[in-house]
């Protein structure tokens, strides 16, 4: 089974400016191959799964090449001795998995593949009734691990200490951790979800996934979801250098750039606590290297 953390995950504080406190809850340290809110999706999902297994063999999943669930279920199986099938975005990555720093990672944690074209993988409905058909025993858990068990598991990154705060804040990709953020947060406390997608659904993703109303969006996907413009590489690995914690450059290091930024533009009221999570993600660091190393740019200089 995932267990609890048998310590407090910590609460770092990371700048007072402006009379607004900005922290930082550290999910990326629960665990070294399932972080962040990977862990909490999962929790659930894989609890559950593993009281049921005698009747299900196997899991599947759906991921990008590059994908932090992929990684993570990847690490599940390799942990608990369960097959996992990965359904990854793009056929052209059936001759690269040994170049691809994730594919690689999940392959060598004994994750099988099947590559599908993205037209297929946005068919994910059809693509899903087909895999029930073929694997009627296998547990199926939907991209990035969405689900409303997953946002059942989100409520653990809420505690007595995150009440204290007037502003909770998390990376967005598919909603599932703002969800359940939303879900389970204080009466009085208003949800910041940092959009690193573009994603017209995500509203009805998250209002699907049982939402509240206390939460607002804000564009933080700098220049579309995986791109990484020379100020991301530059901001992680000044944050790195000033704070000694790593953001990864999907993610967390896209909430932060954003929140800082808010916090210049006077968005927060005087006295506001703000409260981010860290959701991990930072397997993602070596894949990004590896492309812009190809593209001779600057790299990420965090070594973990
Ligand atoms: C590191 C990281 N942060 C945030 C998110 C966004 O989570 P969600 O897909 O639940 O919106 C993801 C995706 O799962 C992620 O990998």
């Amino acid at each position: 089974m995932l267990q609890f953390p048998t310590s407090e995950i910590p609460i770092q504080r990371i700048i007072n400016k402006k009379g607004v406190e900005l922290f930082l809850k550290r999910e990326d340290l629960i665990h070294a191959d399932i972080s962040g809110n990977k862990y909490w999706k999962l929790f659930y999902n894989v609890n559950s799964y593993l009281e049921s297994r005698p009747r299900r063999p196997f899991i599947i999943t759906f991921g990008g090449a590059f994908s932090n669930h992929i990684a993570s279920l990847a690490a599940f199986g390799k942990i608990f001795n369960i097959p996992t099938l990965g359904i990854i975005r793009g056929e052209e990555w059936r001759e690269k998995v040994s170049d691809n720093y994730t594919l690689h990672g999940a392959s060598q944690n004994g994750m099988g593949f099947r590559f599908v074209t993205r037209e297929m993988y946005r068919n994910k409905d059809t693509l899903t009734d087909d895999l029930k058909r073929e694997f009627p025993y296998a547990l199926i858990i939907p991209e990035g691990g969405s689900n409303l068990k997953a946002t059942e598991g989100v409520k653990f990154m809420l505690n007595e200490r995150t009440k204290d705060f007037d502003y909770l804040c998390t990376a967005v990709g598919t909603g599932g951790t703002l969800a359940g953020i939303s879900r389970h947060a204080e009466e009085n406390q208003k949800i910041i979800g940092f959009k690193v997608v573009k994603d017209k659904r995500l509203l009805e993703n998250v209002k699907e996934l049982r939402g509240k109303s206390n939460f607002c969006f804000y564009e933080a996907d700098y220049g579309g979801y995986g791109k990484i413009t020379e100020l991301m590489v530059h901001f992680i690995n000044h944050f790195w250098i000033t704070y000694n914690i790593p953001l990864d450059p999907v993610y967390t290091g896209k909430m932060m750039m954003r929140l800082l930024q808010l916090i210049e533009e006077d968005f927060f009221p005087m006295g506001s606590r703000v409260l981010a999570f860290h959701t991990g993600g930072l397997q993602g660091i070596g894949g990004a290297n590896q492309l812009l190393r190809k593209k001779n740019r600057n790299t990420i200089d965090i070594k973990l």
